[in-house]
């Protein structure tokens, strides 16, 4: 592929699959295992989302692990909200272990709300859980002529700098904000390099993973892709923070910002931190407890939305129009590439992996929704139910 060339096709066998029914299909399940149909929708909307903008590690793929979860009583369908603390400008919620959409999408329109109202506003949001794609309520700012900032807490992965040891999430700091550009400016990135979901594909297609995106317990970079998945779960190989092993890349600016985002998420609202957040205690399944952060600054307190629009456009021209590396194609602002998998996946749908095929067919048959017909071509492999 040539530099800046861009591809978010998955690279291995699928079937594509259009976002109407995807979207029924995921609404449906959750209906079917106690999720309220308002919550059902939002969580539907959340995980299609991520699909349309060509995320598939965190879209409709990752149902089984929402399902599994609820179904073994590790996280709540319901979300009965408490609003520990409200001002003007702050509120803490509880989410009640409940999931983690419905309560983000609410807590990113309140912080919105008091935006307007105040110059900005932030919600923090505790005992939660996984709540998709961070980008979803960063965007819902910017939409609104705000600037969204996001971000979550997530199970143990990254090690610090100088450690072997998976101890922070891969935690998003995610960023959005309007542009007069077709789409808004969206930086919706983890502090890690990579993440478990794209070891997991290079294991299923045969491919090594990159020196550099985890390092073993004896501080190299391990590569062989199935051994990672194995050692990741024993603690024995961790994901590194942006920027990568030691300091010659500076590893630990993305080791900072990764904390940064642990402390915004747990230590303001009395969630779990680092290896608390593994879901797993003395062998048992125990809520994950995690903590959100949702802010919002209102532009058009500070400046004219539209002249903020056109200056910001301006100066992503700019950027997208430098002198490009040799062999590069293209210069992308961030939220460029989604934007691109949303026209191009329209009216089309999302490729649906062979291993998520399998986990939909397994959770229609365990719920009875005869009337999907995916038309898949696997059998039902009950192994592929996530241990997490
Ligand atoms: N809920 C959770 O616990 C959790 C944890 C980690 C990540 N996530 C989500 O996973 C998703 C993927 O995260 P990731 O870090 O793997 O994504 P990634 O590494 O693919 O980076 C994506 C971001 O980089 C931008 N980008 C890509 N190429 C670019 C280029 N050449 N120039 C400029 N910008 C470019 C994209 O527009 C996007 O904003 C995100 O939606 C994130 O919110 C969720």
């Amino acid at each position: 592929m040539k530099k800046g060339d861009f591809s978010f096709m998955p690279d291995e066998e699928y079937t594509w699959v259009d976002f109407e029914t995807l979207e029924k299909f995921m609404r449906d399940v959750m209906i079917k295992i106690g999720v309220p149909e308002e919550d059902a929708k939002i969580v539907a909307d959340v995980l299609v989302t991520s699909d349309k903008r060509g995320i598939d590690s965190h879209g409709v793929g990752r149902l089984m692990m929402y399902y599994a979860r609820i179904k073994r009583g590790q996280q709540l369908p319901t979300t009965n909200i408490t609003i520990i603390k409200d001002n003007p400008g702050t509120a803490r919620w509880d989410a009640g272990n409940g999931m983690g959409h419905p309560v983000s999408k609410k807590a990113m329109q309140a912080a919105i709300d008091k935006a307007k109202k105040n110059g900005i506003g932030m919600v923090v949001v505790g005992n939660s859980n996984h709540f998709g794609i961070a980008g979803y309520y960063s965007l819902m700012a910017a939409a609104q002529g705000c600037i969204g900032i996001c971000g979550t807490n997530a199970r143990p992965s990254i090690a610090p700098t100088w450690s072997v040891e998976p101890m922070l999430g891969t935690n998003p700091l995610t960023i959005a904000l309007p542009t007069d550009w077709d789409f808004p400016w969206c930086a919706d990135q983890a502090t890690s390099i990579t993440q478990r979901g794209k070891i997991e594909t290079y294991a299923r297609i045969g491919k090594e993973a990159i020196p550099g995106w985890v390092i073993d317990e004896h501080g190299n970079a391990a590569t062989d892709a199935p051994d990672i998945l194995d050692k990741m779960l024993e603690f024995k190989a961790a994901l590194t923070p942006l920027g990568g092993i030691g300091e010659d890349l500076a590893g630990y600016k993305g080791y900072n910002y990764a904390t940064f985002v642990e402390i915004m998420s747990a230590c303001l609202t009395q969630s779990n931190f680092l290896q608390a957040c593994l879901g797993v205690k003395d062998g048992k399944f125990v809520p994950y407890n995690l903590g959100h952060f949702f802010i919002a600054i209102d532009i058009e307190s500070i400046i004219d939305l539209e002249e903020f629009k056109k200056t910001t456009g301006t100066m992503l021209r700019q950027l997208a129009g430098a002198k490009k590396a040799p062999g590069a194609d293209h210069i992308y602002i961030a939220g460029e590439k989604e934007w691109l998998a949303g026209k191009e996946r329209a009216g089309k749908g999302a490729p649906i992996s062979k291993e998520t095929q399998k986990q939909f067919l397994q959770i229609q048959q365990e719920l009875g929704l005869d009337q999907y017909d995916f038309g898949f071509e696997v059998e039902i492999d009950k192994s592929a139910t996530p241990g997490w």
